[in-house]
């Protein structure tokens, strides 16, 4: 049963850990560790028995809920046959091979060729070095600088950590790569004008999230998308889609590249090709791309992982995109959508709230007023102890946002219970409202179609440094 009403804040694990975590404070989280040890659905509990709704999907990669048998099954009938070996060279495993063609059929690529990682780091770190590559192939070895927009989030390896877009995720690192332009994260002007300052005949490729995730879930401003790929297209640029979070039903169709008819040069994809029940990532690439690669006899592209096509891996992402098929979880996604910003929205009312994000997809964000964060640091941190109080388990992101992005098998009363718990969270913070009922769906506006592109608004807020979680 939820028992929301009698959670405590109380941590799960007070012993000392020797585990480093990711993204983490340690000297904080060092004996306050909460241990999630069970899920069913859009639920988790954690080893004391407390149940919460997962608001976060974990870290957006759990698409199909948890639990899921057929994906166990599916990852020991593969590894009682063969767990995995090496794809390098001219070796192949048979779910890999499968896979593949599934992707290549599903990407809107044409001729579409799929290069397997181990997540979704190693599909930037591949896409960097493949842009490269590409051009060096073509003749072309001084197209080498790289776009990428303030917000955004690459992973964290060298490279994506050399593009990140939220500065404190590079502070501190040195210069990972000096040819490394970022920029205004809503301005397809910016971009026309950067390619043209390099000049066109240097700059490699321009890496874009369609939707921002853990910058804070900014939907792209209407007709940006379209202006960028068409500078991109017309000044030669190869154009990166990085649908690490997108991908896979996240925005109402298979790949945000198919909704807003992108055609990518590259296509970014990991989480929610397995919903996280094992890792893996993969870059999907147009022919046109890989044709260099493919057709220069006697040339090996000296790239690749131990873990590229992992067969247990590729078997439980084909079972799990046989669960978004079969259970018609996209198309699912496409009616929650208007639902969950019907939910959020009304938290504007809030007085600390600077705006409420949602309408594309299973995907929302309500962000804390940035002077609010600045006076007081500690106050995202008790958002999150509010919300787990109140049975809901998420995280700030990176501009001060709790982020909403739950399972796909959400049903619309948890969904419910998220916003009311944010409403409450805020109040017990010491928020007030202004006069409009909370969570009246009738008041509200449609907020749901394209061209709207959600409800964020473009602006030049400087980014909230609001530890602990600046992650992807
Ligand atoms: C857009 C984007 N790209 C890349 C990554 C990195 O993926 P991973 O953490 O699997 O390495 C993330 C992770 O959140 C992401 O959101």
């Amino acid at each position: 049963m939820f028992v929301s009403n009698e959670v405590s804040n109380e941590v799960s694990n007070e012993v000392s850990t020797t585990f480093w975590h990711p993204f983490a404070d340690m000297s904080a989280v060092n004996g306050h560790e909460l241990v999630v040890a069970s899920g069913v659905g859009a639920r988790v509990r954690t080893k004391d028995g407390r149940e919460f709704i997962d608001a976060s999907a974990a870290l957006w990669f759990n698409s199909v809920g948890h639990g899921r048998k057929e994906l166990a099954d599916a990852a020991a009938a593969q590894m009682m046959t063969l767990a995995a070996y090496s794809n390098f060279g001219d070796q192949a495993t048979e779910s890999t091979l499968r896979l593949s063609d599934r992707l290549s059929a599903l990407s809107p690529q044409e001729d579409c060729k799929v290069f397997f990682t181990s997540g979704g780091s190693d599909a930037v770190d591949t896409a960097v070095k493949m842009v490269r590559r590409y051009w060096w192939l073509n003749g072309q070895p001084d197209r080498t600088w790289i776009i990428t927009r303030n917000r955004a989030y690459h992973g964290m390896h060298m490279a994506g950590t050399a593009l990140a877009g939220i500065a404190a995720n590079r502070d501190g690192h040195g210069n990972l790569d000096s040819r490394v332009r970022n920029i205004q994260w809503d301005s397809a002007a910016e971009l026309a004008a950067v390619i043209d300052e390099l000049g066109a005949e240097r700059v490699g490729a321009f890496f874009c999230e369609p939707v921002i995730g853990a910058g804070g879930v900014y939907a792209p401003p209407p007709g940006y998308l379209d202006e960028v790929r068409k500078i991109c297209r017309d000044r030669g640029v190869l154009f990166v889609a990085d649908e690490v979070i997108t991908g896979y039903g996240r925005v109402g169709s298979i790949l945000a590249s198919t909704r807003w008819a992108l055609d990518p040069d590259l296509i970014l994809t990991a989480k929610g090709l397995t919903s996280g029940y094992l890792p893996m990532g993969a870059v999907l690439v147009a022919g046109r791309i890989a044709e260099p690669f493919w057709n220069s006899p006697g040339v090996m592209w000296r790239h690749g992982y131990t873990y590229s096509g992992h067969a247990t891996a590729a078997a439980v992402a084909m079972a799990n995109l046989d669960v978004l098929e079969r259970e018609r979880l996209i198309e699912r996604v496409v009616e929650l959508q208007p639902l969950l910003a019907q939910l959020l929205q009304p938290l504007n009312q809030h007085d600390v709230v600077h705006e409420v994000r949602a309408g594309v997809g299973l995907l929302g964000a309500v962000q804390v007023k940035p002077e609010v964060i600045a006076a007081d640091p500690t106050f995202g941190p008790r958002i999150i102890g509010q919300l787990r109080e109140r049975g809901v388990l998420t995280r700030m992101l990176a501009d001060g946002s709790v982020q909403v992005s739950p399972p796909f098998v959400i049903e619309e009363r948890d969904l419910a219970s998220i916003a009311s718990a944010i409403d409450e969270s805020l109040a017990a913070l010491g928020s007030t409202r202004r006069a409009r009922p909370m969570l009246d769906v009738n008041l509200l506006p449609d907020q749901t179609s394209d061209e709207s592109g959600g409800f964020g608004s473009s602006d030049d807020r400087l980014l909230a440094d609001v530890p602990p979680h600046h992650g992807g």
